[in-house]
């Protein structure tokens, strides 16, 4: 049967604003995850859209959109492995508007959007996803994210430079460098990075005291 995908993906969508936004976690803004999951949709469409690699008629755009809106689901509403817990909620909450197959397929995307591993044969809808949540923390995105964060932890400037000169932001950008499923999406993700690095810049030399 055909399913009515845009009107479907609106229940959904408000079933997931309804869930999503009212969750405050201490270091990101009232939300957070619901206006996540839709930038990281956008950013899925944008990629299926614009990559070479990427065959239009093998993607369910439907199944996307889903998985992308719902991927954090659990985040910030429960312990546990966040993946495991939102295909779970998935299962339970939204059995009513989706049907067993896609209800299995959203639940995946769910469950494998953080656990890349290039050696995997996974569905495209679940390497769109996994690249598009990489590439929603990358870029001016980055500097919203790390403002938050100061914010929320008391954190001077100088203390964030500290953390971004070092070894471990540098090894969070080579784990979404060296884990992305396209070519475009790396290519993203390295601009995203250069347009970081060169806020980085600026702010390094304007807490040192620099004129300009
Ligand atoms: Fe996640
Ligand atoms: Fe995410």
């Amino acid at each position: 049967m055909q399913r009515d995908n845009e009107r479907v993906y609106q229940l959904v969508e408000r079933r997931a604003r309804e869930i999503m936004l009212p969750v405050k976690v201490a270091t990101r803004e009232r939300g957070y995850r619901y206006y996540h999951g839709l930038r990281t949709v956008r950013i899925a469409e944008n990629l299926i859209a614009r990559s070479e690699e990427l065959d239009r008629a093998e993607v369910d755009l439907f199944l996307v959109r889903c998985g992308g809106l719902l991927h954090d689901i659990a985040k910030g509403l429960m312990d546990g492995e966040h993946g495991e817990e939102g295909a779970r909620l998935v299962r339970e909450g939204f059995s009513d508007l989706l049907g067993a197959h896609d209800l299995d397929r959203v639940a995946d995307i769910v469950r494998y959007h953080n656990k890349r591993d290039p050696t995997r044969d996974y569905p495209v809808e679940v390497k769109v996803i996994q690249d598009a949540d990489l590439i929603d923390h990358l870029g001016a995105m980055e500097v919203w994210l790390a403002f938050h964060w100061s914010a929320a932890r008391d954190e001077p400037v100088a203390e964030s430079l500290r953390w971004f000169e070092g070894d471990r932001a540098r090894s969070w950008w080579d784990y979404c460098l060296s884990h992305c499923n396209f070519e475009l999406s790396r290519l993203a993700m390295e601009r995203r990075l250069e347009r970081f690095w060169r806020f980085l810049a600026d702010l390094r030399r304007e807490n040192d005291g620099e004129l300009w």
